[in-house]
């Protein structure tokens, strides 16, 4: 693997294979010394043109407990702010000579074009309104630890619904593409005015009526309202919003028993998902964070731990 662009590029077997080394990755977490001598040596660049809490964090402390040098880049402090092109700047700093560049970057498309440009690895930290391929690996991973402790492992049957700005969001189209490949079933919910277009044509069921697929769902996945990347009115209020598309103390209440909640946040309270429902005992919000750092780690020791590079683990 060369690059991380897109959950699309990933085989069954790579994908699990993710999955699998982020478990020993996780082990790392609760011990007193969190590092790993892994990629030792190597230097990873974070470049994060738009604002990130977790997921630079967590990128920077995958880096740090692999024993990687990582530098954190953002578009304020750059010379991207001087008028500098992002292929100038991308090209000034392979020319450096570091390892792997994680981008983040608001145009759906730029990190794949920016893969082109370098030498080093690439990994997508988000792209626009185009994918965030992390993201969904990190979902997968704590969907399937959940389904583990409840003796009920196995993507086969189980039915994800992934509901809210569907339009604006880049977790929706990792997540699709990569659970086409693991195997689980997908409904996507949405207000009319948040489907993208083409919809249709990406494998899954559609509807705009959250309420008549509660019961049957395994996983509740609810995505944030993206107020920064709407331009015009999408619906009324966040208040009738909230009524037809949030996960309401109500709606909690109507899920399958072990049925799990998802967030990528940041999350609205109040807007697509009540306290209620980011607090429950079957809210996976946190593992979620969690399983960011040991997926990350696993990801950046699939692209640079391999035995053609050179010094391995
Ligand atoms: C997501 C993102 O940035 O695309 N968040 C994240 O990475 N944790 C989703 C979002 O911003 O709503």
């Amino acid at each position: 693997m060369r690059h991380l662009l897109s959950t699309g590029d990933l085989s069954l077997t790579e994908a699990e294979a993710i999955l699998d080394v982020a478990e020993e990755m996780q082990q790392v977490q609760t011990r007193p010394v969190k590092k790993l001598p892994t990629l030792r040596g190597r230097t990873i660049v974070n470049m994060f043109f738009e604002d990130s809490t977790r997921t630079r964090t967590s990128f920077e402390i995958a880096g740090k407990w692999l024993s990687a040098d990582t530098i954190n880049v953002s578009a304020k402090g750059s010379s991207t702010s001087k008028g500098e092109s992002l292929r100038d700047t991308m090209l000034t700093l392979d020319a450096m000579g570091v390892d792997a560049f994680v981008i983040r970057h608001s145009s759906s498309g730029a990190v794949a074009q920016a893969a082109g440009w370098v030498r080093a690895h690439v990994v997508n930290a988000g792209d626009g309104q185009h994918e965030h391929p992390t993201q969904a690996l990190l979902d997968a991973y704590a969907i399937r630890r959940h389904f583990r402790a409840l003796g009920r492992e196995g993507w086969q049957g189980k039915r994800i619904a992934i509901v809210g700005d569907l339009l604006h969001s880049r977790v929706v189209r990792s997540n699709v593409l990569l659970q086409r490949t693991l195997g689980a079933e997908i409904v996507l919910v949405a207000p009319p005015t948040l489907l993208p277009t083409g919809v249709e044509s990406w494998g899954c069921e559609v509807t705009s009526d959250f309420d008549s697929v509660l019961e049957g769902v395994d996983v509740a996945m609810m995505l944030r309202v993206q107020r920064e990347r709407m331009a015009g009115g999408f619906f009324p209020t966040a208040r009738e919003y909230a009524d037809g598309y949030g996960l309401s103390l109500e709606r909690l209440n109507r899920l399958k028993p072990g049925a799990a909640i998802c967030h990528p946040g940041p999350m609205n309270r109040g807007v697509e998902i009540s306290s209620e429902a980011a607090d429950a005992a079957n809210s996976l919000v946190l593992d979620q964070v969690a399983a960011g750092v040991a997926v990350r780690m696993s990801v950046l020791y699939h692209l640079l731990g391999g035995s053609d590079e050179g010094e391995t683990a």
